[in-house]
Formats: structure tokens, C-alpha cells, sequence
């Protein structure tokens, strides 16, 4: 066993020339990434991945969906212990958001398989397929597979949000993946899941602490409306016959924002996306479609972030004399982390010094929230600079990056080499 006060003996070399490999996986060409589920560069970076854990002696393996898997026999039990994150990106994302979850998993299950050996348990590095939802409302498509939580038949109701009418059954096709065999991808062998991902905010930083323990995952709502008015020549309709769909999207965008001021910190809602038809200078809009994502920490705050959204949706129909419709809805609750496992990672972090861990909250979602009402799962944050993410500035320095991956790699150690599910 590792003393805790021993760090691993990582490569940061290594890491930092895997970090900057598959930070040019699905370039962007304004800087950023874009690897949607099951698209060419999802595909090319799931690739680059597989022959990383094949060079570090791991047996390789990829699920009904595509996740793929790194594995380390265990000694004496075939019980897991895992760790990773996902490996697609938001359009025009970091190169560190999911990814450095995978490097950090990837770096420690090989350090430690090269310098230990086989451990008690199996030891396994998890690359998710998905987790963004950015190519489709998928809903953490990855980590459901893995918890066994996806509808069956659900694969032929998830259209492709560019309009192509694409299901996401189509594009698993297209891999040579048969979503009729989804529910082999769900695991009973796992015993903890510890996922490295990056803050994406800026509370470690101005803490000046590098390591983050979290202990919950806010709760979260994505909502679409589909807005329908009237198309109108833009020139010739008084203002007062309007039913114009983009200024009532833009109307119901404020009203969102507003609910969110009104509730307080740390109640957040964002509209990132309104789209408008038919979408020309001269002509009135007659259709619109906005998405909404809201989170809060607490149920009864999630709740009131609901209520006041439905109240804004009836609220611009009443007032505008327009039709409004929720088309899509999904409530993620939230979602409290394993508290042993919270303190195997405070204690481990703690065993050296300079790592005084902050225990904290999630705004942001992971698959970790997916993956922890069913196993054991535990996360670190690593500062963000600037707490940037979801976008090409996304950065956090190597220095910080080795700290995390020696604390998920001491941790996974303990437990890979502790009896039953707990240590
Ligand atoms: O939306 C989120 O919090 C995550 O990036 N999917
Ligand atoms: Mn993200
Ligand atoms: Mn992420």
C-alpha cells in the first residue's frame, strides 16, 4: 500500500502530451472542439484513447453505446473500482472538460498497474460516449447506459437537434453499434466510481486551493418552448396586429433571466439558445424555439425555478396573444454524493500538506450525478483558470492537473485494494 504522505510517481510529461493530442481531436476553427456523440471526431478520439490503454498493458473493450472501457484484472476479486469521465465536448467546448477526467484516469490506473500491479479488485478506466447532449437531448445517454436507465426503444424517439430528423439509433448505426443491444451496457460489478473533472468555476481558484471534494451535484432543468405566431411582412404590419414569435421569445428570455435574479444565488437559468423562422430581416417571425437551462442545489429551489417557468411560458401567451409550448422537458434532481467515499478522497488529499482539499457543491452537471444513486461515486475538482469552461480558453495549469491525478490515483489505489464496497 501507498503511505499517504507518498505521492505516485506520475509522467506529467506524458500527460501533458495526451492533454494536447486529443485538445486537437475535432478542432474548431475558432480554436474550440466540437466531438458530438457518434461523429467522425468522437470516433477518431475514442480511437486515440483505445491505443493509450492498450500501450499501458489494460484489456479494452467498448459497450452497446460505445463506451470504452481500460480494464485491470483484480488479483483475487472480479468486484471494480473505476474512474474516467466523457469524451465528447459542447459545440466549440475546452479541452478539458471531460477530457481531463480521462487523461487523469488513463495516467493513474497505468501508473499504478506499472508500479504496483494487479490490485485486489479489478481496476478500470470508463471513457463515457456522452454526456453533453450537444448533437442530441440524449440526457447523460452514457452513464444511463451504464446504470441500466435508458427506456427501451428510447434510441428511436432522440432526433438529432440540427433538424436532420436523425435519431441517435441511426448515428449508433452508423458505428456499427445495434441500440437493441443497450441494456447488455448496463455494470453490477462496480463497487466505486471516482470521476476527476475540472471546477468550471472559480471557487478553488480564488481559494487558492487545488483540490476540490464535491459533495453534491445541483439539481437541473432543461426546458424547450416552441413559440408560434404569426409570419407578417415586417413593413407593412402595424405594430398592434403583430404576433411577432422572436419578440416573444425574447420577452419570455428576460423573464427567465429575471426569475432567476429574483430567487438569488445559487439559483442560475440560462436561455443559450433561441432560434427564430423564418429567420430574414423583412419578415415578421412567425415561429420560435428557446431552450432553457436552469439548476439550484435544493428540490424546493428547483421546484420554484420550475414554477416560475411555467408561469413565464402561460404568462407571454396570455400577454401576446401567441401560442406557447413546452415540447421537451427533463428534471435531473439533485443529487448527493457517497459520504465515505467523500472522506477516503478528503482524508487522501489531506495526507499530503500542501492539498487542504475544499469540500463544495457542483453547479454543474456531470455523470458522476447519473452514476450515483446506483454506485458509490466520489469526485475532484482541479481549478479552472479564470474559472472559464465551455469554451476554447478552457485551461488548468499541469502543476494542478498532477495534484488531482496523484490524489484519484492514491484513492483508487485504497480502494481497489480494500475489502467489500466500502474500505
Ligand atoms: O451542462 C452541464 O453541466 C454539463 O456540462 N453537461
Ligand atoms: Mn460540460
Ligand atoms: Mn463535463
Amino acid at each position: 500500500m501507498i503511505k499517504n504522505e507518498d505521492t505516485l510517481p506520475l509522467d506529467p510529461d506524458r500527460l501533458a502530451k495526451r492533454i494536447e493530442k486529443l485538445g486537437r481531436i475535432g478542432l474548431h476553427p475558432d480554436g474550440g472542439l466540437d466531438r458530438g456523440v457518434y461523429d467522425h471526431s468522437w470516433a477518431v478520439a475514442l480511437d486515440v484513447v483505445e491505443g493509450w490503454l492498450r500501450q499501458g498493458g489494460l484489456e479494452t473493450r467498448r459497450d452497446a453505446v460505445g463506451n470504452l472501457f481500460g480494464r485491470l484484472e483484480g488479483r483475487s476479486s472480479n468486484r471494480t473500482v473505476m474512474s474516467g469521465s466523457h469524451i465528447d465536448t459542447v459545440v466549440s467546448g475546452g479541452a478539458y472538460d471531460g477530457a481531463l477526467g480521462i487523461h487523469a484516469a488513463v495516467e493513474a490506473i497505468i501508473t499504478l498497474a506499472d508500479h504496483f500491479g494487479p490490485h485486489k479488485k479489478a481496476l478500470e478506466v470508463l471513457v463515457t460516449c456522452e454526456e453533453e447532449g450537444s448533437r442530441f437531448p440524449a440526457d447523460y445517454w452514457a452513464a444511463r447506459a451504464l446504470v441500466g436507465t435508458i427506456e427501451p426503444g428510447e434510441w428511436d424517439h432522440l432526433f438529432a437537434l440540427d433538424g436532420s430528423g436523425r435519431t441517435i439509433a441511426d448515428a449508433m448505426r452508423q458505428h456499427g453499434l445495434n441500440p437493441e443491444r443497450v441494456p447488455t451496457a448496463k455494470r453490477d460489478d462496480v463497487d466505486a466510481f471516482v470521476e476527476l473533472h475540472i471546477e468550471q468555476g472559480r471557487v478553488l481558484e480564488e481559494a487558492e486551493c487545488p483540490i476540490g471534494i464535491v459533495e453534491a451535484i445541483n439539481g437541473k432543468l432543461h426546458v424547450t418552448v416552441e413559440i408560434v405566431g404569426r409570419a407578417d411582412h415586417a413593413g407593412n404590419t402595424p405594430m398592434s396586429l403583430r404576433q411577432d414569435a422572436l419578440a416573444a421569445a425574447a420577452d419570455l428570455t428576460l423573464r427567465i433571466e429575471q426569475l432567476a435574479v429574483t430567487l438569488g444565488s445559487p439559483s442560475v437559468a440560462t436561455v443559450g439558445e433561441i432560434r427564430a423562422e423564418p429567420g430574414v430581416i423583412n419578415v415578421i417571425a412567425g415561429r420560435a424555439r428557446l431552450t432553457i437551462d436552469a439548476r439550484a442545489p435544493e428540490p424546493v429551489q428547483v421546484d420554484a425555478l420550475e414554477a416560475g417557468i411555467r408561469a413565464a411560458v402561460t404568462e407571454v401567451a396570455a400577454e401576446r396573444g401567441i401560442e406557447t409550448r413546452i415540447t421537451d422537458f427533463s428534471r435531473h434532481e439533485p443529487v448527493a454524493l457517497s459520504p465515505w467515499l467523500i472522506d477516503v478522497l478528503v482524508d487522501i488529499s489531506r495526507g499530503d500538506p500542501r492539498y487542504d482539499p475544499l469540500r463544495m457543491q457542483s453547479g454543474a452537471g456531470h455523470d458522476s450525478q447519473i452514476i450515483a444513486p446506483h454506485i458509490p461515486t466520489g469526485m475532484v475538482f482541479v481549478p479552472s483558470v479564470g474559472g472559464i469552461s465551455h469554451s476554447p480558453s478552457e485551461f488548468t495549469r499541469l502543476y494542478d492537473i498532477v495534484i488531482g491525478v496523484d490524489v484519484l490515483g492514491r484513492a483508487l489505489h485504497q480502494l481497489a485494494e480494500s475489502d467489500g464496497g466500502r474500505t
